[in-house]
């Protein structure tokens, strides 16, 4: 047998039973921005690996999704906000199709929890906020990383950092680029996934109405 086929096999006969308590509509609160800092604590708590990643996929212009790995930075009532260049590939298809999906997994709790909604740009101000919250080699990354586009090499970064480092020389505080800022992802519908024995995993799912949200079991 080669070794990629004992791969396969491996990939195939991998079964970890989800021992977990379960999940019951009376542990659910009643939005799920509240839910999502509920699981967010106790993630975090249980030394989940980054608690706050989460793939966002979005769409292109032929309607093809594409998702990535970012990093949640903020949460308050009207969303969760992540941070990125403009002028990336995502930043693009944003300002085209502000629909999206975001995706956390906690798979040490057997948790997921699936989001869609919609993104808007938070305000100059947020974004400068956060910027100036960031490392000064983290700055000093924005400014210089073109995000998504092509590199003929490792030196034309390298170079660049070095060209901003150049620039912001002796300035103690690095004004944040025009094209990196803040999304703020405003759900309009949401799932949590509880990991259960033999596949029988608990399922909710938030659908927003006029008045608040409302909450229903799904089939695993
Ligand atoms: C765990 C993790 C966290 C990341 N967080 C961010 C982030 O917060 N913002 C960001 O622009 N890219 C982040 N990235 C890089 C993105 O996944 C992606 O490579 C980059 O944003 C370019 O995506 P795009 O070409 O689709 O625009 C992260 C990657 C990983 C693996």
């Amino acid at each position: 047998m080669t070794d990629a086929e004992r791969q396969a096999d491996s990939i195939r006969d991998r079964r970890v039973q989800y021992e977990t308590a379960g999940l019951d509509r009376s542990d659910l609160m009643a939005d799920p921005i509240t839910q999502w800092q509920h699981w967010y604590a106790q993630a975090e708590e249980a030394g989940c690996v980054e608690p706050n990643a989460m793939v966002v996929s979005t769409v292109d212009a032929d309607g093809m999704p594409d998702s990535r790995y970012l990093l949640a930075r903020g949460v308050s009532e009207r969303g969760l906000v992540f941070y990125t260049n403009h002028e990336s590939v995502k930043g693009i298809q944003l300002a085209r199709s502000p629909r999206l999906s975001a995706l956390f997994t906690w798979l040490q709790l057997h948790r997921q929890m699936r989001i869609r909604g919609t993104a808007s740009l938070i305000s100059d101000e947020e974004s400068d906020a956060y910027f100036a919250t960031r490392p000064r080699s983290s700055q000093i990354g924005a400014w210089a990383s073109p995000q998504s586009q092509v590199l003929a090499d490792r030196d034309e970064l390298d170079e660049r950092v070095a060209g901003f480092e150049a620039r912001f020389a002796g300035i103690d505080s690095i004004p944040r680029p025009p094209n990196w800022g803040g999304w703020r992802i405003e759900p309009t519908e949401a799932e949590v996934w509880q990991g259960r024995p033999s596949r029988l995993h608990d399922r909710f799912r938030y659908r927003e109405v006029d008045d608040g949200w409302v909450i229903e079991r799904l089939a695993p």
